[in-house]
């Protein structure tokens, strides 16, 4: 195909600046109507999803041809001149002059007809390029964008931590193991103890990439693999972490409403509602209180359990705002919390919930800063010391008051973009019953 000078190639993202010009576009045929003198082209050409239309009288018998017997997902050059169109959800079309074929598409699996949703994720490769995955994924990238410009302008350097590493922070029974040369290494299920010796060596870090726990429970909130973005600040208290979160919660929030106005549409998500969640400050309630508040409301718990689905969204709902539950019972928290001042039973934590049923969307806490402590409950979970010997080293040499939290992107995603199951947040998901694609 030989393009010519005068004719621009561009993006239709961009079809403002080339309104009553005749532009040429890379597209890909998702379905088409018409009659025997016009013929609608639905296109998309990664950057947004507009109309073609195609009018007998108008171009050669040649053209109206190949564009009455285009498939589904055929790659074309599409030319013609840019036009407004209000009643178009994107506000653009395209009359259409010319037509090349790139690629042909034959038997296309995912018809405009309705699919069940293990053959959507079966067939996930394909399904990337309709409406709802377009514009999830459009968001989630918008929310890695913005957690670099976030951390950044904080001050905050990015630390990669390992993927395969020998620690289990997060507990024993939901790793996965691999052979590393003949000794057991684990998928790391948090970068927090490398962001912790980060935050001694730059002050403020942040880790950001994939976590993985074998996860056998079957829920619309896990996934095997997940990434995380873990900040760990030194010289920072509980207090001034969560003032932290809470800013960033609002920024990446703010950065959805302000890029993805076409893909919240597109996924029918309150925008007024989402607003109101960057209204700082979000309150804190005391898990000792949170129990009270439950069981006023019949739910029936007991101090020292941990939370499930159903009561976290009942107490973010009740508040109808991310809700920060502070100090949870230490014995269902991992060993590196930081202790409680004045209790023994309750360490210095904090775990964000979101409203409307998505669950906990950050766990985190101060860290605690004594070697012989930490040394004593690494000991009690009868976990290999060997692996945390360099961890211990952090309060050997100029321990500090630290503290940091890590944030489900996955979990993220889907409070913004108001899906129901974790498995539309991420490309590829990964879970219990799922390896492929
Ligand atoms: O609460 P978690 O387990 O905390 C940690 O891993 C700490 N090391 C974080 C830190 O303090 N640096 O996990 C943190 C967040 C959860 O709040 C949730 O959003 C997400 O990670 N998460 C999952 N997301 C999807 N699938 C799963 N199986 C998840 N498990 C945790
Ligand atoms: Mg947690």
């Amino acid at each position: 195909i030989v393009m010519t000078e005068e004719i621009p190639k561009i993006k239709i993202i961009d079809a403002k600046n080339f309104v009553g010009k005749t532009v040429t576009i890379g597209a890909w045929l998702r379905q088409k109507r018409g009659s025997g003198k016009i013929a609608f082209l639905q296109l998309r050409d990664g950057t947004a999803f507009f109309q073609g239309v195609v009018a007998k009288a108008d171009v050669s018998e040649e053209v109206f041809e190949t564009a009455k017997s285009l498939k589904q997902e055929t790659s074309i050059y599409v030319t013609g001149e840019i036009h407004e169109d209000a009643r178009s959800s994107f506000g653009y079309e395209m009359a259409v002059s010319d037509i090349k074929v790139i690629g042909e598409s034959h038997d296309y699996p995912i018809t405009p007809k309705e699919h069940g949703t293990e053959f959507l994720f079966d067939e996930r490769h394909l399904y990337l390029r309709h409406l709802k995955p377009f514009a999830t994924l459009k968001i989630r990238n918008t929310l890695v964008a913005a957690t670099y410009e976030f951390f950044n302008k904080e001050g905050f350097t990015k630390l990669d931590a390992p993927v395969l590493t020998g620690s289990a922070p997060e507990g024993t029974t939901e790793l996965f193991e691999t052979d590393y040369f003949g000794e057991p290494a684990f998928l790391s299920q948090t970068g927090q103890l490398y962001a912790e010796a980060g935050a001694m060596a730059f002050g403020k870090v942040f880790t950001f990439g994939p976590t993985f726990r074998a996860e056998k429970s079957k829920t619309r909130r896990h996934l095997t693999e997940f990434w995380m973005i873990e900040p760990e600040m030194a010289f920072m208290d509980q207090e001034e972490s969560l003032k932290l979160q809470e800013r960033y919660i609002a920024f990446l929030i703010s950065k959805v409403l302000e890029n993805n106005d076409q893909e919240l549409d597109i996924l029918k998500r309150d925008k007024d509602l989402l607003r109101s969640y960057t209204q700082l400050p979000y309150p804190r309630v005391s898990y000792d209180d949170a129990v009270k508040l439950l069981q006023d409301n019949d739910f029936d718990v007991e101090w020292g359990v941990d939370f499930g689905s159903p009561e976290e969204t009942f107490l973010a709902n009740h508040f109808a705002k991310p809700v920060f539950i502070v100090n949870f019972p230490k014995a269902i928290k991992p060993f590196y919390m930081k202790r409680h001042k004045t209790r023994d039973d309750i360490v210095v934590s904090a775990d964000l919930l979101a409203p409307e049923g998505y669950g906990e969307i950050i766990g985190g806490s101060e860290r605690d800063t004594d070697y012989d402590y930490l040394k004593n409950e690494i000991e009690k979970l009868g976990l290999n010391m060997d692996e945390y010997a360099w961890y211990l080293d952090l309060r050997k040499y100029g321990s500090v008051p630290h503290s940091g939290f890590g944030l489900g992107l996955e979990r993220m995603v889907t409070f913004v973009t108001g899906e129901e199951h974790i498995r539309e947040a991420i490309p590829f998901p990964r879970m219990t019953n799922r390896l492929r694609p």
